[in-house]
């Protein structure tokens, strides 16, 4: 990406959602050069595989699928199947964001119902205050569920899970939720612009 002839350089960002969102703590936390990460319903744990970068490994989080709910829908309610974060910032399966070079953005929907993705941005900003770093933005919207895509996209309420072959429940309510992809995408892109080093005060969005 550094490479790339329209990225500016010398620092990148990175936004993801859900695992995709690990993946970019993970990034922010053991490469160099990404200079903003903005998690959008990211966990801050490791998860059912583990992350291994060069010589560290950080085990799963793990997770009980007894803890799986099947509300009146029919739907899978998966929001408890993970294990309780023993030792809370201290945690072993957290990734190291403490070791990220530039802020992090916490966006959270608080009816995320695939994990605790609120309780997991407060025990993140935690970590980084006890390793002397700032406290991080976080921006949580009611009524909003795991997946907050870009503005105008339809909510996805419930959808097939790969690793349980099952229709799981991702949650959220049509008005809060898509009011909350609008808001968040004027977030992220003045978050960008403000650490990425762009020279207008507000990034001109195209959606
Ligand atoms: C990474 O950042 C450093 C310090 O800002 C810079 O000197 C270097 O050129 C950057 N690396 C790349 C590949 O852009
Ligand atoms: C976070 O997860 C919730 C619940 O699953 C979802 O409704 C919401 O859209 C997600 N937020 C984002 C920013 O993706």
């Amino acid at each position: 990406m550094l490479q790339h002839p329209q990225v500016k350089g010398p620092g990148i960002g990175l936004l993801g959602i859900s695992l995709g969102a690990d993946i970019c703590l993970a990034m922010a936390s053991f490469l160099k050069n990404v200079s903003a990460t903005v998690s959008i319903n990211g966990s801050v744990f490791s998860e059912n595989r583990g992350i291994h970068y060069k010589q560290t490994s950080i085990p799963p989080l793990g997770y009980d699928l007894r803890r799986t709910k099947v509300p009146f829908s029919g739907l899978l309610d998966i929001v408890d199947v993970r294990n309780d974060i023993v030792r809370g910032y201290e945690n072993p399966s957290m990734i190291p964001i403490e070791k990220a070079q530039g802020p992090i953005l916490f966006i959270v929907g608080q009816d995320d119902h695939t994990w605790r993705s609120e309780l997991y941005a407060q025990v993140a900003s935690e970590r980084l205050q006890a390793h002397g770093k700032e406290k991080p933005q976080i921006i949580c919207y009611p009524g909003t569920g795991h997946y907050i895509e870009p503005p105008y996209f339809p909510m996805c309420p419930a959808s097939f899970h790969i690793l349980l072959n099952k229709p799981v429940i991702w949650g959220g309510e049509p008005r809060p939720h898509s009011k909350a992809q609008v808001d968040a995408w004027k977030q992220i892109l003045s978050f960008f612009c403000k650490h990425l080093g762009g020279t207008q005060k507000r990034a001109i969005s195209k959606l």
